[in-house]
């Protein structure tokens, strides 16, 4: 039987996708992330989903990239398959994503939970880049997002030694939202997600390409791209909706308009 590796469900706004290859704690070989930016891109497009939230298992969010499918690659199976292209679909995607991460999330599994934008972690967590112990480096980001994330002294002892931190260092260090016993992970994920479900769409859209754009524009540039936006949104009904219902003292329904 064809292994299923992403148990998908929608409920209450939320996308939740489940990696799920157990066998292999959850290694990311190209199909599974081939099949991962599908299901992101098909919530991304789906008008009932507000936010998109991905898990591993108890053990393992994602152990890395597949190592078999990686010591079998040439330079020229890279490109001709253009190995990082689901990756680069994944980073495209507008809707908010939350990783809840329990275990082991190394290598690629690291680099995915920073492609989310929030991180709820299990006090089981542990993230690392161990690529140098293979005689690589990360390739799908790691040594750009961890750094932005938690600065070059701790990046760099971590892509040099390859140790990974524990779920209390990377929230110290700014990699994480928050921390939360291993048994609460999922319902704490979803409640975050509930609530940013919730918000207005356009405005988190926006405001999700606004802070993503701090990490790559220069502020000038920065600034101008979230006053554009700022402008644009007020000619959303959920501006509207949301000033109007603060002036009448009542809760906002936002409808995505
Ligand atoms: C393929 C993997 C795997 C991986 C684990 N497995 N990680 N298979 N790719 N990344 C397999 C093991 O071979 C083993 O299969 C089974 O999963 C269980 O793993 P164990 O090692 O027996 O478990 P444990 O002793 O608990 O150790 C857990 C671990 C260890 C510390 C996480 O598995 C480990 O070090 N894994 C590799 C981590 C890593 O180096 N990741 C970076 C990959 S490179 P069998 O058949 O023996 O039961 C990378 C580059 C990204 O991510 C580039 C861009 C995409």
């Amino acid at each position: 039987m064809e292994e299923q590796y992403l148990i998908v469900e929608k409920q209450d706004r939320i996308g939740k996708i489940r990696l799920n290859r157990p066998r292999v704690l959850n290694a990311l070989n190209s199909a599974l992330i081939g099949e991962l930016a599908d299901v992101m891109e098909e919530m991304d497009r789906d008008d009932q989903i507000r936010v998109i939230l991905l898990m591993g298992s108890e053990k393992a969010f994602a152990a890395g990239a597949d190592i078999q499918e990686l010591a079998e690659s040439s330079p020229v199976d890279f490109v001709m398959k253009q190995f990082f292209a689901d990756w680069e679909r994944i980073r495209k995607i507008q809707k908010p994503i939350i990783a809840a991460v329990s275990g082991y999330a190394l290598g690629g599994g690291c680099e995915l939970a920073m492609c989310a934008d929030l991180i709820v972690a299990s006090e089981t967590a542990r993230f690392g880049q161990p690529e140098i112990n293979l005689g690589v480096i990360p390739g799908a980001g790691g040594t750009q997002r961890l750094t932005r994330a938690v600065g070059k002294a701790r990046a760099m002892e971590m892509i040099l030694t390859g140790k990974p931190i524990t779920a209390r260092e990377a929230l110290e260090a700014g990699l994480v939202n928050r921390v939360v016993p291993a048994d609460q992970l999922e319902e704490e994920a979803l409640a975050l997600a509930k609530e940013i479900a919730g918000k207005p769409p356009i405005a988190v859209r926006l405001a999700k390409q606004s802070v993503l754009k701090a990490m790559d524009l220069p502020l000038e540039h920065g600034l101008h791209f979230e006053q554009n936006s700022f402008y644009l949104l007020f000619s959303s009904q959920d501006q509207q909706e949301g000033m109007q219902a603060f002036i009448e003292k009542r809760k906002p329904n936002f409808q995505g308009k």
